[in-house]
């Protein structure tokens, strides 16, 4: 695996990539990665001939209590295992090589709608952070098809609107969640919960998957949602929302009228410290 942290020597191996003929996939990441990135590589692997990972902590995409200088770095860690999942090429960028003004002036991308509710709500400016990013990283890395997680079910939404609406032509994959064996979704931030906290983590999947079942029962969402809060706080959560919306995270019409549609259940709660967010997605 190559490791690139200048633009120039980035372009060029790209362009020799692509005057082969060569399709290239982009797995873009904030490090400190563990098996659900790894398996993000794989699928990107089965999408094209050549895969371009890119670790860089984002400071625009951290609120001001969420403190960008703490968040986890663990370069070899993270080089080992993208080469060993089939990396070809790690991007990593400095601040100054991704921000040229400064991250406080940089030209800042907004998408709307999608970003109004849910984790944007709770973290505002986070999805600009996020938008701004990747619009950048798509502008450096030029791929073809790009692989992000079910897990970030918003952050996905909030892609596929910023592709679609500024002409990005990029194919954008969904890959699954990987979870553990008693259902919490693998996440950088699981490290954070205590020996106490960890098993009672994956009650947010159990929560989810009643969830579902409610909905297809045909009970209103509303309650189906003040019922997910109500046993996660009784578990100990701080909860921030626990909601079921249609896929494009509009809210639902009655449980009446649904027929065979999509829907997603959506959960983000605080287990002591550490922030957890899952969904579930599935029809009723
Ligand atoms: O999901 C992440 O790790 C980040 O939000 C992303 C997409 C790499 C942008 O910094």
């Amino acid at each position: 695996m190559l490791t690139v942290d200048q633009l120039d020597a980035l372009r060029s191996t790209l362009e020799t990539w692509r005057r082969a003929g060569e399709r290239i996939a982009f797995v873009p990441t904030m490090g400190n990665l563990h098996a659900g990135h790894h398996s993000l590589i794989a699928l990107a692997r089965e999408r094209a001939d050549r895969v371009v990972a890119s670790v860089f902590v984002n400071p625009t995409q951290f609120g001001p209590n969420e403190d960008f200088s703490r968040y986890p770095r663990t370069p070899e860690a993270d080089a080992e295992g993208l080469s060993a999942a089939g990396c070809d090429l790690l991007w990593l960028p400095s601040v100054e090589t991704m921000y040229p003004y400064g991250a406080d002036n940089t030209v800042s991308i907004r998408v709307p709608q999608v970003t109004e509710t849910l984790e944007g709500a709770h973290r505002p400016g986070h999805f600009d952070g996020v938008a701004t990013v990747v619009a950048r990283l798509f502008n450096q890395v030029q791929p073809d098809v790009a692989v992000f997680g079910r897990k970030d079910f918003q952050q996905l939404a909030v892609i596929r609107y910023l592709v679609r609406d500024l002409a990005f032509p990029i194919e954008i994959v969904a890959a699954s969640t990987q979870r553990e064996a008693d259902g919490l979704a693998l996440s950088s931030r699981n490290q954070y919960l205590s020996a106490d906290e960890r098993p009672r983590a994956a009650e947010i999947h159990r929560v989810l998957q009643g969830m579902r079942e409610a909905v297809q029962d045909g009970r209103p969402r509303e309650a189906v949602e003040a019922e997910a809060a109500q046993r996660l706080a009784a578990a100990g959560f701080a909860v921030d929302y626990a909601a079921v919306r249609r896929t494009d995270l509009t809210l639902p019409e009655s449980a009446a009228a649904a027929g065979n549609a999509a829907r997603v259940a959506l959960i983000a709660a605080r287990l002591g410290r550490t922030r957890l967010i899952d969904n579930l997605e599935f029809t009723a």
